[in-house]
């Protein structure tokens, strides 16, 4: 049965999204269309589609009670809008439906296990871990929940941080990771199993922060991939002044063996997933074909009170959905293959770079650019600018004596006072780098040396904006291979 909450929220989005011309969207990168969004959720195949889910407030551009907004798609690129699938109206989650996941049961049903927020006064807030099945457009709330609370916690785990459960199904039982706080402050990932997905058992404490990565662990993903087995989470509070991580809100893989007797996962590999400035919650599904695709919000949370010049009806952007790898230990990533199939007018160039340069019919804010880069003489620095015009540009430059990329878009339309710089180090390759980046209207996602890593900036530089040059200290070999993208719509 569909709520007054629900009914209205759904009323909102059939009245305002045709509102919203495809002039003023990403090309590609999926928004709400109208009002806020956050985390991906429920990102799972289910009768042959990938549906998406994710934390939405859809009367205003800022993060307000949560619904679950839903999408669905066939190829990660173009995704249909389908109503509002939850809205904060049961008791157990009358404060918001937080982030959770989903998965495709044996008799046809989709299931949503989700974190349901009750405030019981201004300081008292529970989150528990809640059920909601329905046939991909309508879901009913199980009448039971939640399924998952204080009483099912280890001794002084936190039962206000207690949120965003992933499920996944291994032989004939169902298993979920959640994020909670622990007794010191700090983050633990928790493993539950259940027969049937109502009634879950408490496994044991799979990961935690130990003190060296931030505070609460949001959003936690676990899989098997490449023969290893990997945990992604989202830390809080970061503070590790180093490269690998930036501060506040960021994202951590953490890369190994599960030892399933004592329900540890045994660390082999620590990193940050995305080594840009917006980059938060990441989800992963299995493909049908056995691929692992993973999305994110495009976006920090410590510079969420900005809203551009071009006052969008909408907040928030995903990333492009990626492929995920484990290579010598570490995690790859690259933008799905179906992103190919939308490449249009290939524009290629060889050449020796030992100044400054732009390239015939190189330039653009919606494309596929791959570089590459062989060191020549008295090679120091290679610079990339791109979403260039007056008093606009973004620049990405690689030192091959620190082996370090430097992202600055601080005239890239966003404020001064939010962080613009960003500085990570790449595999040491004799100054040899390969590039592809992803330009859409209000974004640029990088992937460094074969999508050993990547990094994600929103940026809001107007679309004349739209030049590209090149420039290095000494000489360097520069192939560039550019493909526009087009689409219809999204
Ligand atoms: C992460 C997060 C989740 C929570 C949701 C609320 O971005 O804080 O932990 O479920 O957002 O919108």
């Amino acid at each position: 049965m569909t709520s007054d909450i629900l009914r209205k929220a759904r009323d909102y989005e059939r009245e305002h999204l045709k509102e919203v011309g495809a002039d003023v969207l990403p090309r590609y990168h999926l928004t709400g269309g109208v009002g806020w969004i956050n985390d991906p959720n429920g990102f799972s195949l289910y009768q042959g589609e990938y549906h998406l889910f994710f934390q939405y407030y859809p009367y205003d551009i800022y993060w307000n009670d949560m619904h679950w907004g839903h999408v669905k798609t066939r190829d990660f690129i173009r995704w249909e809008r389908l109503p509002a699938a939850m809205a904060p109206d049961t008791e157990a989650d009358q404060n918001g439906c937080f982030s959770g996941s989903a998965i495709e049961l044996n008799d046809g049903r989709h299931l949503l296990l989700y974190t349901g927020v009750r405030k019981t006064d201004a300081d008292t807030e529970f989150q528990t871990q809640c059920v909601a099945i329905g046939d991909g457009i309508d879901y009913e709330k199980y009448a039971g929940n939640p399924v998952i609370t204080a009483a099912d916690l280890p001794a002084g785990g936190s039962t206000r941080d207690f949120r965003d459960p992933k499920i996944w199904r291994e032989d004939d039982k169902f298993y979920c990771v959640v994020g909670n706080r622990c007794p010191d402050g700090t983050g633990a990932i928790l493993l539950y199993e259940s027969a049937d997905c109502l009634r879950w058992n408490y496994r044991g404490k799979l990961a935690a922060s130990e003190g060296r990565h931030g505070r609460m662990w949001e959003c936690p993903d676990f899989f098997r991939l490449d023969g290893k087995h990997v945990l992604l989470t989202s830390p809080q509070e970061m503070q590790v002044g180093d490269m690998e991580f930036i501060d506040g809100n960021t994202t951590l893989c953490l890369i190994g063996t599960f030892d399933r007797e004592n329900v540890k996962l045994l660390r082999e590999q620590e990193q940050t997933i995305d080594y840009g400035l917006d980059f938060y919650a990441p989800q992963t599904v299995l493909t049908q074909d056995g691929r692992r695709v993973m999305i994110a919000w495009m976006q920090y949370w410590n510079s969420v009170d900005f809203r551009p010049d071009q006052k969008l009806p909408f907040f928030g952007q995903m990333t492009v959905p990626r492929e995920l790898r484990v290579r010598d230990g570490r995690l790859i990533q690259n933008p799905v293959r179906e992103l190919e199939a939308y490449r249009r007018n290939p524009v290629e160039h060889h050449v020796r770079l030992d100044g400054d340069l732009t390239l015939d019919s190189i330039r653009g804010r919606c494309l596929d650019l791959t570089l590459t880069l062989r060191p020549e003489e008295a090679y120091q620095s290679f610079t990339l600018k791109l979403a260039k015009g007056k008093d606009y540009e973004t620049t990405i430059r690689y030192t091959p004596e620190t082996n370090t990329i430097l992202v600055d878009r601080s005239r890239s339309g966003l404020p001064e006072e939010i962080l613009n710089h960003r500085e990570f180090r790449v595999r040491d390759r004799g100054g040899e780098l390969a590039l592809r980046v992803l330009l859409d209207r209000y974004s640029l996602e990088i992937f460094v040396n074969g999508g050993e890593q990547a990094a994600s900036f929103v940026l809001y530089a107007p679309e004349e904006a739209d030049e590209i040059s090149f420039s290095a200290e000494g000489a360097v070999g520069l192939d560039a291979l550019q493909y526009d993208l087009e689409f219809d719509t999204i």
